[in-house]
């Protein structure tokens, strides 16, 4: 209660920044801060340039690290803001004026509890990066490594943390006197944020996730991740090998260094994919600033700050929706939000299919290469909220992801949908995991629930034996199917005998 009237000054400097910007209107959401609006009139620039989301986007860089990081957050709620400001703030750039090469010095030598001569030959002390939390110098090792050495700005914990303490401050002023906006659970939203940037400031996490994305990654055909230099790391600084390559998205650019976009958009394709359903961790920032394509035509990530993770029921989730849109069968994408729990048994189930086939059926008559399934998935979780979703993080931070690679991808190459190339994949992971395969497991379990489904599941088999057959793969699995199908004619008739 003590901190109340700090919080509220600072209420009152960000909301001067914010007229100043002329991008008071998130505050139009609050109805008892309509008079607060009406006293700042006098101080709105009503000569700001740009766009609503423009305009906001503008005012959070000038409020910094924290806020920047928040904006960002906020691009994956269209549900809130709605979608032309969403995207305006996916755009928020995090680059601010870097910090003296001394201080850089001063945390690595505190931080590694050594001289930096001692840890590095070289050490440029003009940064190649500067961003809100961290900065990064090339250097050379002692041991002759060319790396490239991440540091955190002096002071950012605390400032992120008093940033902190606001938000979650204003999210339970929020929550105890706005009820309309209780379902979006503002208290538990910042605690998540709060979370995700808490970890973003220990750069040992950022390095152990790229080892095991590595690790992941090493069956991954044209994608790897640069080693890290455990020597050279703590919690302030993090050494990872130098990756000398270019950027992903001039197209031009790497045909003229030798390499096929096109190669490399399915193996970057593919590389999303399996990260997100096979091992179900993926790497959440993949904007085009952190990639680089090495002079093999090797796609390298970079930046390891946020990182995402799917359970397989998620991941199971996500293909049922996909697949039942791809089928036009909205009752079926409708069922994996009420099965999954995602949706509350009373949400009006007929009314949510409708609203689910209002989004699929414009985008589903676009060209396949115009089709992005991460705006449709968007879509859907924002329509998913109205109907009393409980927000799934993991979720959101997912179809964000999705959009930004088939932005990349489209870089690439306008005229193909990423995850076209992906389809051996995609088609190999679905039988696997929501298959004929997958399905008889469950009929088993199911046993003479299922009975009224045989004839269904055997068509589907068939389809799958045909589609196997088709594609010439391993007899293996065609022999797994048959080897499915005899226990369940048998598990069928037991149970319908015991019935
Ligand atoms: N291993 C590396 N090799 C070469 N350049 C790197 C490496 N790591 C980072 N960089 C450069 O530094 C920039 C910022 O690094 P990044 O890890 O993305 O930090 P931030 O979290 O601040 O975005 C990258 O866009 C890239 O240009
Ligand atoms: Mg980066």
């Amino acid at each position: 209660m003590l901190e109340s009237p700090r919080y509220l000054w600072r209420l009152v400097a960000i909301g001067r920044t914010l007229a100043r910007h002329n991008a008071l209107f998130p505050f139009e959401l609050l109805p008892q801060a309509r008079p607060l609006l009406r006293l700042a009139r006098p101080f709105v620039n009503e000569n700001a340039a740009g766009r609503p989301g423009q305009r906001l986007a503008a005012a959070l860089e000038e409020l910094g690290p924290s806020f920047i990081k928040f904006g960002q957050s906020l691009a994956t709620r269209t549900d809130l803001l709605g979608e032309a400001i969403a995207r305006d703030l996916a755009t928020l750039q995090d680059a601010l004026p870097s910090f003296p090469a001394a201080a850089a010095r001063a945390t690595i030598a505190t931080d590694l509890e050594q001289p930096v001569e001692a840890l590095f030959s070289d050490f440029q002390d003009r940064p190649v990066a500067a961003a809100s939390i961290a900065q990064v110098h090339l250097a050379t090792t002692t041991d002759g490594d060319e790396v490239a050495v991440k540091v955190l700005r002096p002071g950012i914990e605390k400032a992120i943390e008093r940033d902190l303490g606001f938000f979650a401050w204003l999210a339970r002023l929020v929550e105890r006197t706005q009820p309309h906006l209780r379902h979006y659970k503002p208290v538990e939203a910042v605690a998540i944020f709060a979370q995700v940037t808490r970890r973003e400031l220990d750069l040992r996490l950022e390095a152990a996730a790229a080892v095991e994305l590595a690790e992941n990654a090493e069956g991954y055909e044209g994608f790897r991740v640069p080693a890290v230099d455990w020597r050279r790391t703590g919690r302030r600084v993090v050494t990872f090998e130098r990756i000398v390559g270019q950027g992903i998205t001039d197209r031009a650019a790497l045909i003229a260094a030798g390499h096929d976009p096109d190669r490399i958009m399915e193996n970057a394709a593919k590389a999303f994919f399996s990260q997100v359903f096979k091992d179900g961790f993926f790497h959440g920032d993949m904007h085009p600033g952190n990639i680089l394509i090495d002079r093999e035509g090797t796609i390298v990530a970079l930046d390891f700050g946020i990182m995402g993770r799917v359970d397989m029921a998620d991941r199971r989730h996500m293909a049922g929706i996909l697949v039942g849109f791809l089928e036009r069968d909205y009752v079926k994408v409708a069922d994996v939000f009420f099965a999954a729990g995602f949706l509350p048994d009373d949400a009006d189930r007929m009314a949510f299919v409708q609203a689910v086939r209002s989004i699929g059926e414009p985008i589903l008559g676009l060209p396949l290469e115009e089709i992005s399934f991460g705006r449709l998935m968007g879509q859907l979780l924002a329509m998913a909220e109205q109907f009393r979703m409980q927000t799934q993080p993991q979720l959101l931070l997912l179809q964000k992801t999705m959009v930004v690679a088939e932005g990349v991808g489209r870089l690439l190459n306008p005229k193909v949908n990423m995850w076209q190339l992906a389809q051996p994949l995609v088609e190999d992971w679905i039988i696997a995991h929501l298959g004929p395969k997958a399905r008889l497991q469950q009929a088993l379990d199911d046993g003479l629930q299922m009975a009224g489904r045989l004839p269904h599941i055997v068509r589907r088999l068939d389809e799958a034996l045909e589609r196997e057959r088709t594609r010439h793969v391993a007899v293996d699995r065609v022999k797994l199917f048959q080897g499915w199908f005899w226990p369940l004619v048998v598990g069928v008739l037991i149970g319908l005998a015991v019935g």
